[in-house]
């Protein structure tokens, strides 16, 4: 593996609640933040990650994510732009979310059942990735991580507290 494992920052952390940068320059250095981008996802055993979860403020995600049919997709995708069935044929989709940056618990999150992105790969080429299942979650997720929006932003006030709870009670016992 090309890239460098880099840790993950933790929900609370500014560059995680505020929008990214658009990329302009598709250079050497993007490239590599792409490869420790997938360096730092293996490690950590995620599906997807946000250039801002290991703290650069740059639109740029990576994923290695199954489909509905279980199907492996993986791949970069700079300065997204997320498109959603029409809101007549969209169904929504209620299983279980986490995520990197809030380690430890789950939350289920409703949203669409399919999803695409439209965006740039690392050489600034056109890619569009359209997906279904989980990786329609991952989608999603990843683009709402660009603009500084972690899914517990997405949850009621009361199961947001929840997770909240958890991944503090998870913290403060690993610190023991
Ligand atoms: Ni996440």
């Amino acid at each position: 593996m090309a890239g460098q494992v880099r840790p993950i920052t933790l929900v609370g952390t500014p560059v995680l609640h505020r929008a990214c940068r658009p990329v302009q320059e598709f250079d050497a250095a993007l490239a590599e933040l792409a490869d420790d981008m997938f360096a730092s996802m293996y490690a950590a055993e995620g599906v997807g990650l946000a250039a801002n979860q290991i703290g650069v403020d740059l639109r740029i995600f990576v994923y290695d994510c199954p489909d509905e049919d279980g199907e492996r997709h993986s791949g970069t995708v700079v300065n997204p732009v997320l498109e959603l069935p029409a809101l007549a044929d969209r169904r929504l989709d209620d299983g279980e979310e986490g995520c990197l940056s809030v380690p430890g618990p789950h939350a289920r999150v409703a949203r669409p059942d399919r999803a695409a992105v439209r965006g740039f790969d690392v050489k600034g080429d056109p890619v569009t990735v359209e997906g279904t299942g989980l990786l329609a979650r991952c989608l999603q997720h990843e683009t709402d991580h660009l603009e500084g929006k972690v899914y517990i932003d997405r949850l009621s006030a009361r199961a947001r507290k929840k997770v909240l709870k958890e991944y503090e009670e998870l913290r403060a016992a690993r610190a023991e």
